[in-house]
């Protein structure tokens, strides 16, 4: 054991509860446990009065609204600020020019290559992202249409969604990890009419060609007229007649002028999708709208990473996902905030990189993933000590629960035992941070999320819909609306209800466990449905089952998933082979290969066990619980196994997986 992992286990073994740091309380956006302390109050006693306050502080309104809010979550329906009217393009920037901040810093891109960097001053974002409204409008978008955005972390992608929302387009961006199989569903789904992309996406010094995966994508998609394509990489690509064009020749183009007038949305006009993946089948495309999605965006922003006008602030996530959406974009640029955007990865060139951009620009707010922080422990201490870290003021932590260990090692080495975390839970489909500590307020735990910030109705219910007492676990529940919370599943209304509605009565169900210790706490445990969390990204067993099941050789599959120390969870794949075919390694890869390119990288599955049948029950139900056993080598007990069809299967199983070690 090295003396890193002592002092964390015997630090651990103490319990110990960390108290926020007294210095720059004084200044923070709450100052105090008893402001947080208040503000719930106020936030449960008149929920109404306390958004409204809430959204007039920090958003700027073209109308007011009429009344704040209108809901029935046995329907579900759910409207914010209604009759309210604004423009987010103008929220985040045409303000800005005129209340000191036009020539602040609005985003520094960081490119992979060290000396690729690009800083968009207001004005400057502004002028841009007017230029590219003024090209979609020329390729005929308006108001409600859907435009799909895959692209690697370069500016343009930031411009694509702001430019969406100054002309009320809808955006949907795909990750650009994705494979074209997984772009194609998600543009088919929404109908986009415009698809942006890239020529290439650089990772680990290569460019690796994109523009093949979007050609391949819209083969089978007619409703998408126009392709625009960025040039990161300049690569030989393919350009089509009539449908594909270059960015910069477009934007640049002399007809295009530098300002585009907004357009005037109504608050509970849609802003985006985003699709995400749950239970069962295709991913569900969650759809957000304006007026409560910014003030919500806004509202988390300043009181979670207590965001000042000096700060530069980083969040390591891809605009690709929601923390993206929320905290790299609408939150930080609402509030006139600098915000950092990286194009790299953590671990190259060296595992020292993010050390060194937050040096490079004296980074104050530093959020990322608990993923990362496992990944850069292994790579010891020594990397962050070659770089000055006594810029940062904040640490931040999202997409999964942190490990104790992980919490500790971040909390010494790059927070030297001072800086607060904030581990913020949050959702796709609660659109911000709804658990979190408040960094100069709450008293930490390593591992707990803390406790919910105002607004948020937050509880852990039993089984039979009861508020589970202290320190059992449940299902976390969110009792009463929030102005971020989605509006629905696009285009699937029953989905919508079903997926979040269904638990229990008029509560939104985020399908995850928790339990709240004794000082109120919540310590939140995991997906509670069919989904893995693979290195903080959600992938769907449905999806990664039906891809393998896509492949001649397969005659069915079950995905779980396992322990893994850098990814939390990995996928573990039993498949049970066509009775024509042979079991090798050979197919092993194949497969492996088949569900990249159906799904992408992400989702390539870890461990591959032939299985000759599967756990099932006599209805034929997979007992996943039996698989998830095996998968992560705990063959003690299996509980109640008296359902199983034919209990043998689960010996078979037992003793491969015991050979394979
Ligand atoms: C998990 C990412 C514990 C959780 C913002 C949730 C977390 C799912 C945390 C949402 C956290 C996210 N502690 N678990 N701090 N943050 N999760 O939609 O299971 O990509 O339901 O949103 O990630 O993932 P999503």
């Amino acid at each position: 054991m090295s003396a890193m992992e002592d002092k964390i286990t015997s630090l651990l073994a103490e319990g110990k509860v960390f108290q926020p740091p007294e210095e720059g309380s004084a200044q923070a956006w709450v100052k105090s446990m008893e402001e947080y302390k208040q503000a719930y109050a106020h936030s449960m006693e008149d929920p109404e009065g306390f958004w409204a306050k809430r959204a007039e502080e920090l958003v700027t309104w073209d109308k007011k609204w009429d009344k704040v809010l209108e809901y029935d979550l046995s329907i579900p329906e759910v409207k914010w600020f209604v009759g309210g009217k604004l423009n987010l393009s103008v929220n985040c920037l045409d303000r800005h020019l005129t209340d000191g901040r036009r020539n602040k810093a609005a985003i520094i891109w960081q490119g992979e290559p060290e000396e690729d960097v690009r800083v968009y001053t207001y004005q400057m974002l502004h002028d841009e992202v007017c230029r590219f409204a003024n090209v979609l409008k020329k390729k005929g978008v308006k108001k409600g249409d859907r435009v799909a955005i895959y692209l690697p972390m370069v500016p343009e992608l930031a411009i694509s969604l702001l430019a969406c929302a100054r002309l009320g387009a809808v955006h949907s961006v795909v990750f650009g990890g994705f494979s074209a199989v997984a772009l194609q569903s998600r543009i088919e789904d929404c109908h986009a009419k415009v698809l942006i992309t890239a020529d290439a996406v650089l990772r680990g010094g290569k460019a690796i060609p994109l523009k093949p995966n979007a050609d391949e994508a819209l083969e089978t998609c007619p409703s998408v007229e126009t392709c625009i394509v960025v040039r990161r990489a300049g690569n030989e690509i393919e350009m089509k007649e009539g449908r594909d064009c270059w960015w910069h020749r477009e934007i640049h183009a002399k007809d295009i002028s530098s300002y585009c007038e907004p357009e005037s949305m109504d608050a509970e006009d849609m802003l985006f999708i985003l699709y995400t993946s749950g239970s069962t089948g295709k991913p569900k495309g969650v759809v957000h709208t304006t007026g409560g999605y910014l003030t919500y965006a806004m509202h988390t922003a300043q009181w979670v990473f207590d965001l000042k006008d000096n700060d530069v602030y980083w969040c390591t996530a891809d605009l690709g996902w929601i923390t993206g959406h929320s905290y790299i974009l609408y939150g930080p640029l609402g509030l006139g905030a600098t915000a950092l955007m990286f194009e790299g990865v953590p671990n190259y060139p060296g595992p020292d990189r993010f050390w060194r951009i937050v040096e490079k620009f004296k980074v104050n707010i530093f959020y990322t993933a608990p993923t990362a922080i496992r990944a850069l422990m292994r790579e010891g201490v020594e990397p962050t000590q070659r770089w000055d870290l006594s810029s940062l003021r904040i640490l931040g932590s999202v997409g999964e629960p942190i490990n104790p260990e992980a919490w500790m090692w971040y909390f010494i080495n790059i927070g030297k035992e001072k800086l607060p975390i904030v581990d913020t839970w949050w959702q796709t489909e609660t659109g911000g941070i709804m658990i979190s500590a408040l960094p100069y307020v709450t008293p930490l735990k390593p591992g707990s999320a803390t406790l919910p910030l105002p607004g948020i109705d937050a509880a852990i219910y039993n089984e039979e819909g009861k508020e589970a007492s202290p320190n059992e676990g449940g299902h976390l529940v969110i009792r009463k609306p929030w102005p971020g919370m989605l509006r629905g599943v696009f285009g699937n209304p029953e989905r919508y209800k079903k997926a979040y509605f269904n638990r229990y009565p008029d509560t939104y169900d985020p399908e995850d466990g928790a339990r709240r210790d004794e000082d109120g706490y919540f310590w939140i445990m995991g997906r509670l449905d069919d989904v893995i969390n693979v290195s903080g990204h959600r992938l769907g067993t449905a999806e990664i089952e039906s891809a393998l099941v896509a492949h001649e050789a397969v005659a069915e599959a079950a995905a779980v998933g396992m322990p893994h120390p850098v990814k939390g969870q990995a996928i573990f794949a039993y498949v049970t082979l066509m009775s024509w075919a042979e079991e090798s390694e050979e197919l092993r890869n194949e497969l492996r290969q088949h569900v990249r390119k159906e799904i992408g990288p992400i989702a390539t599955p870890d461990v591959i066990q032939w299985a000759p049948g599967l756990p099932k029950t006599r209805s034929g139900k997979i007992m996943r619980r039996i698989l998830r056993k095996i998968a992560a080598n705990d063959f003690a007990d299996f509980g109640d196994t008296s359902t199983l069809a034919d209990p043998t299967v689960v010996e078979q199983l037992v003793d491969t997986k015991k050979q394979m070690g």
